[in-house]
């Protein structure tokens, strides 16, 4: 059995509507999964049951064979930090990181020793005799995150952890939290909506839509195959056309005739999808080719970007500066067998 079990969990707020349906995670120990999933999907509400925070209406949650549901919170020793990272105002940043390891009975000396080590991890070692509101958010984001680690949880909770720091800061940050998970060997939850940075980061990603996981994979696994339109949608995936399968690996779409890895369909109701990156401006074959027209074409920095009119809709397509094209441009793509993806189509 993994470390973490999180079995067909259930959350209704209301009684009505389901706000997490048939949830299952399993995680091992020392391992940092991320929550993927656009605003109200249910991460937050994913964690808090985890926290022990609200109790889920069926499943259940096993930590290192233990059943944890019914253990109250301020027994389960995890470390959060919430979107909201509540310190504590009439205490100082060296006595908020402190705060966990005050239940504990260890000697004031090794307190101030682990209080110092973790301030200094975190970079915020001339900080520790200031008041929360004499600091940036970014700085109060970083005492939200060591006072969760001083205590070395049994599992640490991160909700958007690096939301209100800038973009470098976050990047620091990021590389920081997986360096002190890793070398604290703390299985941890991560929660984001940012792609990059889950995947920057994890071992594994659920990707959450409605209070549903559609894939549950590492982030290599989920950026080359996608299992879903959603999913692919969601980690940047354009150019989203019909497709049936004809016998073997080859599927049509219209009139087009399309060579696919796919032995056997991947799903009943198909969709298939291609990056723009993925697809050739020119003919080299016979099959796999689509000819459109120019429609609008964009500058994006190292490539230029083209949509282009198509028999099978519009298609997003980027180009290099060798060959530029213009608009109104009658020009042959050609989608490479194996960068076509096959999608079920919900
Ligand atoms: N206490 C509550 N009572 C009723 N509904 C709630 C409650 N908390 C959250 N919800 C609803 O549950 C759904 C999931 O909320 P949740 O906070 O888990 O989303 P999230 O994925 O964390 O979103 P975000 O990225 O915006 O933080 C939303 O539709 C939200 O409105
Ligand atoms: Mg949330």
């Amino acid at each position: 059995m993994s470390f973490v079990n999180l079995n067909d969990i259930r959350v209704s707020y209301d009684g009505k509507q389901n706000i997490l349906e048939h949830l299952n995670i399993s995680m091992e120990k020392g391992e940092l999964v991320s929550l993927l999933g656009p605003s109200g999907c249910g991460k937050t509400t994913t964690l808090r049951v985890i926290a022990g925070l609200i109790t889920p209406n069926d499943g259940s949650f096993v930590l290192d064979d233990e059943e944890m549901v019914k253990v109250p919170v301020h027994k389960r020793n995890f470390g959060m930090v919430f979107q909201s990272y509540a310190l504590f105002p009439h205490l100082t940043i060296a006595e908020n990181v402190a705060f966990g390891l005050k239940l504990r009975k260890i000697s004031k000396a090794e307190m101030d020793k682990k209080v110092n080590e973790m301030l200094a991890v975190c970079g915020l070692e001339e900080l520790g005799s200031r008041y929360p509101k004499q600091l940036s958010g970014g700085q109060r984001q970083r005492v939200a995150l060591a006072r969760a680690l001083v205590i070395e949880p049994k599992l640490l909770l991160l909700d958007e952890p690096l939301s209100n720091l800038d973009a470098k800061l976050r990047v620091q940050m990021r590389i920081e939290i997986k360096r002190l998970q890793q070398q604290l060997g703390i299985t941890t939850v991560f929660v984001t909506h940012d792609q990059e940075e889950c995947f920057s980061i994890s071992d594994k990603v659920a990707v959450m839509n409605n209070g549903v996981i559609e894939q549950y994979d590492t982030p290599e696994m989920i950026y080359r195959y996608p299992k879903t339109k959603f999913v692919a949608n969601f980690i940047g995936f354009e150019n989203f056309f019909a497709m049936e399968q004809v016998a073997g690996k080859e599927y049509r779409s219209g009139e087009a005739i399309f060579e696919t890895t796919y032995e056997q369909a991947p799903a009943k109701e198909l969709v298939a999808t291609i990056r723009p990156d993925d697809i050739e401006i020119a003919s080299t074959e016979e099959k796999n080719i689509v000819n459109g027209q120019v429609e609008v074409r964009t500058f994006l920095g190292k490539s230029y970007q083209y949509e282009v009119t198509t028999a099978l809709g519009k298609f997003l397509v980027n180009g290099n500066d060798k060959q530029i094209y213009e608009t109104g441009e009658k020009i042959t793509l050609t989608f490479p067998k194996e960068k076509i993806i096959l999608l079920e189509n919900k």
